[in-house]
């Protein structure tokens, strides 16, 4: 069970003074963050319908009830030990794993987990302007569970950071809340976590796209060597799933929506005229976010993807169902571009694992696709959303310099600049966006114009459910 004490935790936190002391000393400055960085305007007088931990196991841990924002109760949920723990991959495998940090891999550890850390806050930042813009009260209390549990996540990377790596960690906890994201000179550490998120189409693909790329990287995390955060981050993941939920069912109600827009307006009739978003805009959207996490994964051919592997830290997700755990003198087919061609290389499969782990976010990325292109088919619109090809719009990795369409096919630098915005959302796009978005929706059971209403509401409660309240 989780104590009620200050900081709640699973990790007998009072049983740990000079630790206690830390993040005692670190929590106000984390709720000065939040009332200053999270949500605008929600912070004082509303309550929301959340749900918090209570406990570690699968089947209690989420409780729901009322709270103002500032004071959801932030804590530190470990998964359960597993008894026996031993190393799953690389040159250590088979031993046991690490309950303390080997010194030799103290950097590349603390690496990894202040770039997992830096987005969690960076994201609710990116959010911070949705509310005033919301198309429901159920889509609200979605958007705030998501913020205070990426708060949470922050919690966790802070908790390994204070414990495991001493004055370092205490000052990479307090640079954690000193980069904000978009901030020219102190800017958040990934890309995708420096772009704004001004409207709810870009919300619901950042929490379908990136947050499965979270989702990717905890897996890999989830398989470490060091024991506390694989816990930490097993935990996570549980959360992490409703992230995913709200970003994937966003998606298909607006697309419920828009057909039922175009069916009732003729088929050929543009969907903006009624105030829905078009099936072209969509799909704009749905490549700026994919191409955007893809870049989250690293370079293709990466030195320090190998010495992750190798070291025990960073693994494949469900690293339990490959063969060969060690994976030396092991390739990978890669695809290279060279001098205007596409050649496939053999690459060793320890420095091709970020790609490795770039296969399995396509995947699970494709299958979310199909699932919001039965829609379409169910109304029977004949058009398809897809995932463009990877090379198209990366910033990170060896295509970056170069140019593709969504098919994968090369492009001259003016051919792109002419034709970036058939792709990709322009500035027309987005003040479209806005324009529908302006008035926010605060009735009960009230939905705006380009989306469907959910199918249930949250935790059994029904749809016009007050999921959020305001004080008077
Ligand atoms: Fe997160
Ligand atoms: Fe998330």
């Amino acid at each position: 069970m989780i104590s009620a004490e200050k900081i709640p935790n699973n990790v007998d936190l009072s049983g740990n003074k000079r630790l206690q002391r830390a993040l005692e000393h670190w929590q106000p400055k984390y709720l000065q963050w939040w009332r200053d960085m999270g949500p605008q305007g929600f912070q004082d007088y509303h309550q929301v319908y959340v749900r918090t931990a209570v406990s570690v196991d699968p089947e209690g841990w989420a409780h729901f009830e009322y709270v103002k924002l500032p004071e959801y109760r932030w804590g530190i949920f470990l998964a359960e030990p597993v008894p026996d723990r031993r190393i799953g991959f690389g040159d250590f495998f088979g031993r046991p794993v690490w309950q303390e940090v080997p010194g030799e891999f103290r950097n590349q550890l603390r690496r990894l987990i202040v770039t997992q850390g830096d987005t969690e806050p960076a994201s609710v930042e990116q959010q911070r302007l949705l509310g005033r813009r919301c198309p429901s009260l159920y889509d609200l209390r979605n958007l705030f569970q998501v913020n205070v549990e990426e708060g949470r996540h922050l919690w966790a990377m802070v908790y390994l950071l204070h414990s495991y790596f001493g004055r370092d960690g205490r000052d990479e906890a307090e640079e954690l809340l000193e980069r904000q994201s978009g901030n020219r000179d102190k800017p958040r550490i990934l890309e995708a976590f420096n772009e704004p998120i001004d409207n709810w189409l870009d919300f619901f693909m950042f929490t379908m796209f990136t947050d499965r790329d979270g989702k990717s990287q905890l897996m890999s995390l989830s398989e470490s060597s060091l024991d506390p955060l694989s816990r930490t981050t097993r935990f996570m993941l549980t959360e992490e799933a409703h992230h995913m939920f709200v970003g994937e069912t966003g998606i298909s109600r607006i697309l419920e929506r828009t057909c039922q827009l175009m069916r009732e307006s003729g088929f050929s009739e543009d969907v903006r005229r009624v105030g829905g978003i078009d099936l072209p805009t969509i799909q704009k959207h749905l490549n700026q976010w994919f191409s955007l996490s893809l870049d989250l994964h690293g370079g293709e051919v990466s030195t320090n993807a190998a010495a992750y592997f190798a070291n025990g830290l960073k693994g494949r997700a469900k690293e339990d169902t490959f063969d060969d755990h060690v994976l030396k003198g092991a390739v990978y087919s890669m695809e290279f571009f060279e001098n205007g061609r596409a050649v496939t290389k053999d690459v060793a499969l320890r420095n091709a694992m970020n790609e490795v782990l770039r296969d399995w976010y396509v995947g699970d990325c494709e299958a979310g696709v199909e699932r919001w292109n039965r829609i379409l088919e169910r109304y029977g619109v004949s058009d398809r959303l897809r995932v463009p090809d990877r090379k198209f719009n990366r910033g990170i990795g060896m295509f970056s310099g170069l140019h593709f369409d969504p098919d994968g096919r090369p492009l001259s630098s003016d051919e792109w600049k002419r034709r970036r915005f058939d792709w990709l959302p322009s500035a027309s796009d987005s003040e479209y966006l806005l324009s529908i978005m302006a008035k926010p929706v605060y009735e009960r059971g009230k939905f705006a114009n380009y989306i469907a209403p959910p199918r249930r509401g949250i935790n059994q409660q029904p749809i016009d459910f007050e999921y959020v309240r305001t004080e008077q």
